[in-house]
């Protein structure tokens, strides 16, 4: 079952480039980004003046990926909620917001509140999800459906990727009703989401050289992810896949937050993992990173450097490197959070957890 693999969530992590396929196959036709299985007309994506991502855990991370390209793509503002603070909020919603909630089982309890709150405002809802009939897309206005595949671990992998990708299309989606692209840029943009199946299996090589990395940070007491921009939410994600798995201490922080807080707790010997931007894509942000890690370094931390393959600059700062292919920025999170959910693992590993029912989780969380 577990096709040869030690666990599960390694098979799933490997199926990663198929499940992009999957997710991305048919959306595209006769020149447009069709999201075929929803009930929203041209126009109601038109009138759309506002989007709200709602979902938990990891899938709330993808919508902070789909954040930086819904807004840049579409000129919309973007909100991106935890499921179980929108509904005790007085979120303002009307039939002109658009809300997309993410889940991968369709069943999360939060998330499925929180659509239900959100319809009785008139707003309208989009689910993605990745389980066939599920409660959220059937209780939804309409559905993009992931088919990643069912996924067995615990800790979500080929989903999250999958939901990235759905969120994107989404965007463009938006983007094309609502003309803040031109066809021949959404036609762009989908063929580079099409190449990002073989960007992920090139990550996947990282994996031997994480593998035995995974080995010898297990006796870590804790790790820190720093990121940027959409670097930030992939540190939010790899610090919760080591939280789940590894039952270590893990956070995630926007790097330019360092100096507000964080800093204070870089000590001897303490694990950093840091996600960098492209050192061409986002320069201006790839120094303030570097300039970040130099001084993290001084105060005695090891870095753990996720960065673009030929980053030089990176280099000398990095006490650990690990390479992922180059990729455009906003697609930067597919292949830089792969690395991160096989540390997490690896780790679990070497400590004896069992990498696909972690304690106390559930795989779908169906109440509050
Ligand atoms: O099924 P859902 O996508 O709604 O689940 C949401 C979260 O419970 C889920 O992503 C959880 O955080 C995972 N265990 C993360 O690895």
């Amino acid at each position: 079952e577990k096709g040869g693999h030690e666990y599960f969530m390694l098979k799933e992590i490997e199926e990663q480039p198929d499940a992009l396929a999957n997710t991305l196959r048919g959306h595209f036709r006769s020149g447009r980004v069709v999201l075929d299985e929803q009930r929203l007309s041209e126009q109601d994506l038109r009138d759309v003046d506002k989007v709200f991502v709602v979902a938990c855990g990891s899938a709330y991370h993808s919508g902070l990926v789909a954040k930086y390209a819904i807004e840049h793509w579409c000129r919309l503002p973007v909100e991106v909620e935890l499921a179980s603070e929108f509904r005790y909020r007085d979120p303002v919603l009307d039939r002109d917001t658009l809300v997309v909630a993410v889940s991968q089982s369709g069943e999360t309890a939060d998330t499925l509140e929180a659509v239900r709150h959100a319809r009785e405002q008139k707003a309208r809802v989009l689910a993605v999800c990745n389980t066939n009939g599920a409660q959220i897309p059937r209780e939804s206005d309409a559905v993009l459906y992931t088919h990643a595949g069912p996924e067995i671990g615990v800790a979500s992998t080929k989903a999250f990727l999958a939901q990235i990708a759905a969120n994107y299309l989404v965007g463009l989606a938006l983007a094309q009703a609502r003309g803040t692209k031109y066809p021949d840029e959404v036609a762009r943009e989908f063929a580079e989401l099409e190449a990002m199946p073989s960007a992920v299996h090139k990550a996947l090589s990282t994996m031997e050289y994480v593998r035995e990395l995974a080995r010898r940070m297990a006796d870590s007491k804790a790790v820190l992810f720093l990121g940027r921009h959409v670097g930030f939410p992939v540190a939010l994600e790899g610090a919760l896949k080591l939280k789940e798995l590894a039952y270590m201490h893990a956070e995630g922080f926007a790097a330019g937050e360092l100096k507000h807080g964080p800093i204070a707790l870089i000590e001897q010997g303490l694990p950093v993992v840091v996600v960098m931007p492209s050192p061409k894509g986002r320069a201006v942000l790839h120094a303030k990173l570097v300039s970040n890690i130099s001084e993290i370094q001084a105060r005695g931390a090891r870095t753990i450097v996720v960065a673009e393959e030929g980053d030089e600059r990176v280099r000398p700062f990095a006490d650990e490197l690990i390479e992922v292919p180059a990729v455009p920025t906003l697609l930067q999170p597919l292949v830089s959070t792969v690395p991160l959910q096989v540390l997490a693992a690896e780790i679990a590993k070497s400590r004896g957890y069992d990498v696909d029912k972690p304690r106390n989780l559930a795989k779908s969380v169906t109440v509050e």
